[in-house]
């Protein structure tokens, strides 16, 4: 007889991953650590794939934060040169699932080669609407705010809007994540139970799992065994209802 399917009854519009545990993952096999970002991305498409399957409508992936530039050039370059392999590899296949591709961060500091490549990805998909691939690139959940603020700030001075009339709503069209649904669930693979200045804003009320597994292990049965411990969660909200 063949095995029942699992489906998602909980509402979870957005989850987000912190793929951690690459190089732990390549050490353990007397691997080079690029390699543990190279087996990393065959997980991302496998999760991506599984999620919208799943009917979940935006994936979140911490891919490089801003205290990352603190790693070596090499671990770096290469970093940057699957980024280009993962999306010149699964773009058409985004297409065809309704993929838009959104950006988080600023990456203007990544070799040009990677601005060229995350550009065409994000153009070529603008007008898809089933699901969002919000990628997460320099990114980090203080500098999302900061810059909001800052922006915020200027359209106060420049009179655009007046400063009673911010509020969290407001606030929140200022940031990268506007338009974007709040993350109901986040999973940080490899056991570290820390946010690392991811999403700062957008997890406020998120659920969270800390699997042990190492993101190059993080296969589709280790997500399926996650939403399980999500499905038994009770969301309130602050409030007393179970939802
Ligand atoms: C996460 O894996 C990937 C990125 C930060 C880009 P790590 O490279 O942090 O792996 P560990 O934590 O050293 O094992
Ligand atoms: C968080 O992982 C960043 C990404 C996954 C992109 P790190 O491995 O950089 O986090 P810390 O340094 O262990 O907190
Ligand atoms: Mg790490």
């Amino acid at each position: 007889m063949k095995k029942e399917e699992f489906k998602l009854t909980k509402k979870l519009e957005h989850i987000a991953f912190i793929m951690d545990g690459n190089g732990r993952w390549a050490k353990r096999r007397l691997l080079p650590r690029h390699l543990g970002h190279k087996e990393g991305c065959k997980r991302v498409i496998e999760i991506v794939r599984a999620c919208a399957d799943l009917g979940i409508y935006c994936v979140s992936l911490y891919a490089f934060s801003t205290e990352n530039w603190s790693r070596p050039q090499d671990e770096i370059d290469h970093l940057f040169y699957y980024l280009d392999d993962f999306f010149n590899d699964n773009i058409a296949e985004f297409i065809e699932r309704g993929v838009r591709v959104h950006l988080m961060g600023d990456i203007t500091r990544l070799p040009e080669h990677s601005q060229e490549t995350i550009r065409k990805s994000i153009e070529m998909t603008k007008d898809l609407k089933k699901h969002v691939f919000n990628i997460c690139l320099n990114y980090g959940g203080k500098d999302e705010i900061t810059r909001a603020a800052k922006s915020l700030a200027l359209d106060v001075k420049n009179g655009v809007i007046n400063l009673d009339d911010i509020n969290e709503q407001v606030f929140e069209n200022h940031m990268m994540c506007a338009n974007l649904p709040p993350v109901d669930l986040m999973i940080r693979t490899s056991g570290e139970q820390r946010i690392s200045n991811y999403m700062l804003w957008e997890l406020a009320y998120a659920e969270m799992i800390f699997p042990v597994t190492p993101w190059p292990s993080f296969t589709k049965k280790e997500l399926i065994k996650c939403l399980k411990i999500y499905e038994g969660r009770n969301r309130r909200f602050g409030g007393l209802k179970n939802e």
